[in-house]
């Protein structure tokens, strides 16, 4: 099958950071065959979608070593740190300046020289010359400001959002409401990671309620040597939004007596590291008969490939919802691949809910 026998779902990113880079790395892997994806890892297809349709049409970000450049390579550029998994021939797009309101968040040693002055206008001249149909935000955790003047252009532009960010998009009434009068789907905030922190340590508290044992506390203990990290440790953000998104989730898997009972950190920012992510959990208990029950552990993954994977569906399910002008919150959507939203389920409740929805018309 040649690329021009696929209808494509068009995307645009704001942010070319890690997860920027392991997203356009992985739409090059996975397309290396078009429709013969490599790995049964991944969902083949998704929402009558397969990932060989996706391409990038556009970018932003405000890095002076990043606007400007082919997309191709900019995913590649300091302090961006994701393992290179691909050859990459160009992309044929080129990075556009986006615009920075943002001042407590990590922004690049060199911010280009219009960062600043760069209109929504502007921003929808490119969102509407591309022909973007789904914008997908991965701007720092904090970028609240940023985050705004990205979204409302989608909406002026009609595009499908994905706030893959713990800065309220789909938990702003406010956005929703234009949302569902404009027609745009939103699956947010927060993507949840493939494999990752969040979604272990619900589904473990999950366990313990269905296997009647009794928590004591949990603890959940996070570090990472990438940028992300950085933003989130030594610019506060953990604490302001991260922590909170995170601790969500894990409140919903609950009852609420055992919230005070959850602790979840960061611990530091190691550079090191590199976009390697680690966590280590304990979860402490009793089982029948009041006997104590302990369960310690340590993840660890390429935190930039683990959202990726989740990236590539949400983005399907995203452009399905919009081809049916689904308004507002896709909630079953936010349920699967979010962690910050009011539709908190277990994850297998989720994913049915999901299918049930992507089967109908
Ligand atoms: N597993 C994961 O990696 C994961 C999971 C959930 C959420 N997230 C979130 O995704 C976001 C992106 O993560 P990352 O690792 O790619 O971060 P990163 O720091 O590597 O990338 C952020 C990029 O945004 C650019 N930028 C900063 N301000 C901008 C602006 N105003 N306009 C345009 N570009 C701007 C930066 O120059 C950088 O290239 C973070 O908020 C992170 O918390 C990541």
């Amino acid at each position: 099958m040649s690329r021009s026998d696929l209808a494509e779902v068009r995307v645009a990113l704001v942010g070319v950071g890690n997860c920027s880079s392991a997203l356009v790395q992985g739409l090059r892997y996975y397309q290396a065959d078009f429709g013969q994806e490599k790995s049964s890892a991944v969902k083949r297809t998704l929402a009558g979608i397969k990932i060989a349709q996706i391409r990038i049409v556009c970018a932003f970000d405000v890095d002076a070593g990043k606007v400007g450049r082919e997309l191709a390579s900019a995913i590649f550029v300091p302090p961006n740190c994701a393992t290179r998994i691909t050859p990459m021939d160009p992309y044929q797009v080129i990075v556009e300046c986006g615009v920075a309101l943002d001042a407590d968040v990590l922004l690049p040693k060199k911010l280009a020289s219009r960062a600043k002055h760069v209109s929504v206008r502007q921003i929808r001249e490119v969102l509407k010359g591309s022909r973007a149909e789904v914008l997908v935000n991965l701007l720092p955790s904090g970028s609240v400001r940023s985050t705004a003047a990205y979204v409302e252009a989608a909406i002026e532009e009609r595009l499908a959002i994905v706030n893959a960010i713990p800065v309220a998009v789909a938990n702003d009434t406010s956005v929703l409401r234009r949302a569902i009068k404009a027609g745009v789907p939103v699956i947010g905030d927060d993507i949840k990671s493939q494999f990752g922190a969040t979604v272990l340590h619900k589904t473990l508290m999950e366990l313990f309620q269905v296997r009647g044992c009794s928590l004591e506390h949990t603890i959940q203990l996070d570090w990472g040597g990438d940028a992300d990290f950085e933003n989130l440790v030594c610019f506060g953000q953990y604490k302001k939004g991260k922590a909170a998104s995170k601790t969500h989730a894990l409140r919903k898997a609950t009852p609420a007596h055992s919230h005070d009972r959850i602790h979840i950190t960061a611990v530091d920012h190691i550079a090191f590291l590199g976009n390697r992510k680690e966590a280590f959990f304990r979860l402490q208990g009793t089982i029948f008969g009041e006997q104590e029950m302990r369960l310690e552990m340590t993840l660890t993954v390429q935190d930039a490939f683990n959202s990726a994977g989740v990236l590539v569906d949400a983005i399907r399910v995203a452009k399905w919802a919009k081809d049916r002008r689904r308004g507002g919150l896709i909630r079953e959507a936010a349920a699967v691949f979010c962690k910050w939203h009011p539709y908190q389920c277990n994850e297998f409740q989720a994913f049915k809910s999901l299918q049930r929805l992507l089967k109908t018309r």
